[in-house]
């Protein structure tokens, strides 16, 4: 009897950061709160569309991480009609209804101390429990070149791979110290047996170890956004959170998805869309124009 592959039914984001790169903005308005005009042409907060984006995938729960002081801002967004529902138009007023659907599959889950985003998706530990989940940031928002939807695709290949899947997406080197990096063997169209993960690498680093054979000269593998983990990444945060073995003073995640890789194995996607970066003032600003454009 071939073992089955349990189903992907929550997904965590974490929201839980001071947004520093945000400053002054960040001050009053929560960083995954700030809008942008999706195509629906509705001014809607990063999260809800990161929320939509994994209710597309057949996600049933999602797990946001947040400072506790901001549980009231968010549930005011999922739960609560506004003062002024009355004074909605009838069309609006069913968008509220839609909103509160959507909040009833949101629970909130607290980081009590901001020591990273390592520590913020080990504050969902409980919560997802022993069940593969799927993990999206917090500031990346997608569109698909396909028909299925970004989460629907990556949730597809994991059913195939069986392993924990990381999405990435081709970064050039000029970009690539802001973000996560995988390399390893391209074994299928768009699947990489996965064999580093490295976090802001320099380019020079990235040229020595992270080149992907295949691949154009400074052109490399970086983190789209979305993850499918097993729970095995817990007990590697829980040891770093233990041991007090921080990295740039945080623990990281990506240390954590290295040593994961090792005894697991890990796949990695080349999605098959783009995704659009809100976590800092001049991405957010190209966000903003490019994603409705899309
Ligand atoms: C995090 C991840 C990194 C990823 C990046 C995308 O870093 O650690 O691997 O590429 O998000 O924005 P952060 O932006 O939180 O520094």
């Amino acid at each position: 009897m071939t073992e089955s592959i349990a189903k992907v039914r929550k997904a965590v984001i974490p929201a839980a950061g001071f947004g520093t790169r945000m400053f002054p903005a960040s001050k009053v308005v929560k960083k995954e709160l700030f809008p942008i005009i999706d195509k629906d042409g509705r001014a809607k907060p990063i999260i809800q569309i990161i929320v939509e984006e994994a209710i597309s995938g057949g996600i049933e729960e999602v797990g946001i991480v947040v400072q506790k002081s901001d549980i009231p801002v968010f549930t005011d967004y999922f739960q609560a009609l506004p003062s002024y529902y009355q004074k909605l138009s009838a069309e609006k007023q069913e968008y509220c209804q839609y909103l509160q659907n959507l909040g009833s599959k949101i629970t909130l889950l607290t980081q009590s101390e901001q020591a990273g985003y390592g520590h913020a998706v080990f504050c969902a530990k409980e919560w997802v429990g022993d069940e593969p989940f799927l993990l999206l940031l917090g500031d990346h928002i997608y569109a698909s070149d396909v028909e299925k939807t970004c989460a629907s695709q990556i949730l597809q290949v994991y059913e195939q791979a069986n392993q924990s899947l990381i999405g990435v997406r081709i970064i050039p080197g000029t970009e690539i110290h802001h973000y996560g990096c995988i390399s390893g063997n391209l074994v299928a169209d768009g699947l990489i047996d996965i064999d580093t993960i490295y976090e802001k690498p320099d380019l020079n680093y990235a040229r020595e170890k992270l080149h992907v054979s295949g691949m154009k000269e400074d052109e490399f593998l970086g983190v789209f956004g979305m993850y499918v983990l097993t729970t095995k990444i817990f007990d590697y945060l829980e040891e770093n959170i233990k041991q007090n073995a921080r990295e740039k003073g945080e623990f990281q995640l990506t240390s954590c998805l290295d040593k994961l890789q090792r005894l697991e194995g890990m796949t990695g996607y080349l999605m098959k869309g783009r995704c659009f970066d809100t976590g800092m003032p001049d991405v957010y600003r190209q966000t903003m124009i490019d994603f409705r454009n899309d």
